[in-house]
């Protein structure tokens, strides 16, 4: 069952970046894409634990600070020639709160 949780308004994340947000044990990336969508993302990288909320934001990719792995926002998958993944969580606007299913 979808557990949807109130997280921040739309304007308290920059675009084309990001904020995090703790849940229990976990830290979630929040990004904004230049087109304004929102993703959510285990603030890991797959590759050695890079935090994302510190990469470049392009299109709907995000590139890891540390070595410069490509994910994919919606998919939380590495691109190009490296391989792994990390969490993804949905989420919904609603208003101009965004709520995310944990
Ligand atoms: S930790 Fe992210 S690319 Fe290495």
């Amino acid at each position: 069952m979808a557990k949807w949780i109130k997280i921040t308004e739309v304007e308290k994340i920059p675009a084309m970046g990001s904020r995090v947000v703790q849940y229990g044990d976990i830290e979630i990336a929040i990004f904004k894409t230049r087109d304004n969508s929102i993703f959510a993302i285990n603030n890991k990288c797959p590759h050695k634990q890079g935090k994302l909320s510190e990469g470049l934001v392009h299109e709907h990719i995000v590139t890891c600070p540390m070595h410069n792995w490509d994910i994919d926002l919606k998919k939380g998958t590495a691109l190009g020639n490296d391989s792994g993944c990390t969490n993804v969580y949905e989420s919904k606007i609603e208003g101009n709160i965004i709520y995310l299913n944990i």
